[in-house]
């Protein structure tokens, strides 16, 4: 199941230059590359002539030419050469798709162009906001479907069992206060784990000698977005009442954008509201979250070959599950609402 009609990130804006770059996105095997003016371009990566990756070509110009019979398209998608022939047929067009730039990350429209509204792109400015934020971003590349990386995600008490050598520990499980807001497009997942022994990766970067008050707001953003503030002050601060000082505060940022049914890309990255600009202290933070997700990596593989092994198995549901079958209950109907429009936008 894939939701076309909303933006993904494709890619980080430097992995695009003037070198065909190929990723598969929902399904659809899409070619970038920017023009000598830095534009970015994103198109269907089949030649028209006779389905070569077009990725496999060079740029010449503005125009990207095939590997095999060296026939060229700009960057609209219109075939503008055919070596030794000067009749272009109209048929002679690949698909090219939306696209906008924002946070440091090239953002793709894969549905009906017409819809393609860069102001409903999900804010992530944390990662380019450098006054306020330290921050950095990275990529895995995960076997699994997206679906399964949500899950993960809008329920962390899972973080005491996978990552209990960094953000985890026991608490997270036992003693999380957890409260599910829902509305139409967006869940909030909000956590908070009172007067509790900090993780070993608050004690290492937050320096805390004795308990704390920890968060975890976790808000989800249709179709595969999650943007999480989490943190902690000692104890007694007064950080549930909104008093967050003399502790720490992050944002955890994940963008997931699907590659096929069963693997998926997943953009994300993590900034932190003090030292700001100190770069140890962000590649400390952020090697502490890379170790965590590597695990959740092998979790997702591991659970998305059971799947297939045994497809329809049966599962059953736990309290701690209250924001993933929120977050999936508004994916399926987004789902019928797109599957429901879609003789108009296959009229395009
Ligand atoms: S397959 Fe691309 S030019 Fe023939
Ligand atoms: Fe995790």
């Amino acid at each position: 199941m894939f939701l076309r009609n909303h933006w993904y990130v494709a890619a980080f804006d430097h992995e695009i230059g003037r070198k065909p770059f190929a990723r598969t996105i929902l399904g659809e095997p899409v070619v970038f590359y920017r023009t000598e003016q830095g534009a970015a371009v994103a198109m269907e990566d089949r030649c028209a002539h006779r389905h070569l990756p077009l990725s496999m070509g060079k740029l010449v110009g503005d125009e990207l030419q095939c590997h095999y019979h060296g026939v060229r398209f700009g960057s609209d998608g219109r075939c503008t050469r055919i070596p030794g022939q000067e009749q272009i047929p109209r048929s002679a067009k690949v698909k090219t798709y939306p696209l906008a730039e924002r946070y440091r990350w090239l953002w793709i429209w894969m549905g009906d162009p017409a819809l393609a509204d860069p102001a409903k792109i999900t804010d992530f400015h944390w990662l380019d906001d450098p006054q306020h934020w330290g921050a950095k971003a990275s990529y895995l590349h995960v076997e699994a479907n997206w679906q399964l990386v949500v899950d993960n995600l809008l329920d962390l008490t899972h973080l005491a069992f996978v990552h209990d050598t960094t953000i985890g520990n026991l608490a997270l499980a036992e003693h999380a206060k957890v409260q599910v807001t829902r509305a139409p497009s967006n869940v909030v997942v909000t956590r908070w784990i009172i007067d509790r022994e900090p993780p070993p990766t608050f004690q290492k970067v937050g320096g805390f000698a004795g308990h704390v008050d920890r968060w975890q707001i976790i808000d989800f953003v249709p179709p595969a977005f999650l943007r999480l503030d989490v943190g902690a002050t000692p104890t007694g601060t007064g950080a549930p009442e909104g008093r967050r000082v003399g502790g720490i505060g992050m944002r955890n940022l994940n963008a997931i954008t699907p590659e096929t049914e069963t693997t998926s890309h997943y953009f994300w990255g993590q900034a932190h509201d003090f030292d700001v600009k100190n770069p140890e202290t962000t590649n400390r933070i952020f090697e502490q979250i890379r170790t965590a997700f590597h695990e959740d990596v092998a979790v997702f593989s591991a659970q998305q070959r059971n799947m297939e092994t045994l497809p329809g198995a049966p599962q059953f549901d736990i309290a701690a599950d209250a924001g993933t079958i929120a977050a999936r209950r508004i994916l399926s109907r987004l789902y019928d609402e797109e599957q429901g429009a879609r003789p108009v936008a296959a009229a395009e």
